[in-house]
């Protein structure tokens, strides 16, 4: 092995760094959207709404990502759906930044179901009988309650979501993964490209769960 075939290609390596970030909280913020709302309709009343919301879980996470990428960037455009280049943000993001959302907004709608069952039903009673209305007792009790006990678990998410999106890199979004595999071409060399891949998503991540350690001690302590 030889290291220094790599000098000259660590400001690719870099730009791939930044993609994965960046790919990993774009899809993070929508996938939390998307998951809020699944979630919303898994815990509705209306039948219909919980049985769409289901299914919706259900096919996400019981198929591959790698599977789902496939069927969305190739797929897609076979029923007209084409995925666009916006200004500088290449198609290949985009489908990329969709197929990631939608993926995480199947696990971010569980995520959050159980943060908010997982509130003490007497908590509602007991803020109810104190004399608070049922939105005001949602607003200052119930969710800023189950907040707490989501965040951890969606921070643990935006981790999953840097090492999955590795992925994306079959259909050319230009990620950490897909930067190293060019370094490879680049070098005819695949084990120093990949092990550098590696030890930077181990950075990636090492501060992401120091930070949700930190987190989890804070959350605890406002207890
Ligand atoms: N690798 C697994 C899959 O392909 C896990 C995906 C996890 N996704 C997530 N957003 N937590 O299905």
């Amino acid at each position: 092995m030889d290291f220094s075939k790599l000098s000259g290609y660590y400001g690719l390596i870099v730009k791939g760094a930044e993609y994965t970030i960046l790919v990993s909280m774009v899809s993070l913020i929508i996938g939390f959207i998307l998951g809020l709302l699944i979630c919303l309709m898994k815990m509705s009343k209306v039948k219909i709404l919980k049985l769409i919301s289901s299914a919706y879980v259900q096919i996400l996470r019981g198929t591959p990502l790698f599977v789902q990428i496939y069927i969305i960037y190739y797929g897609f455009p076979q029923l007209g759906f084409d995925f666009p280049d916006v200004g500088p943000i290449s198609s290949k993001f985009i489908a990329g930044a969709f197929a990631l959302s939608i993926n995480s907004s199947a696990y971010v709608a569980e995520i959050l179901r159980s943060g908010i069952q997982s509130v003490d039903k007497g908590q509602m009673e007991a803020s109810r009988s104190l004399g608070l209305g049922y939105k005001d007792t949602m607003r200052f009790i119930i969710v800023p309650q189950a907040i707490k006990n989501v965040l951890p678990a969606l921070a643990n998410e935006f981790i999953t979501l840097v090492k999955e999106s590795a992925v994306l890199s079959v259909i050319g979004t230009q990620e950490l993964m897909f930067k190293a595999g060019i370094v490879v071409t680049a070098i005819y060399s695949p084990m120093e490209p990949y092990l550098v891949a590696a030890a930077t998503y181990l950075a990636i991540t090492s501060v992401l769960s120091k930070l949700v350690g930190i987190l989890e001690k804070k959350l605890a302590q406002s207890n």
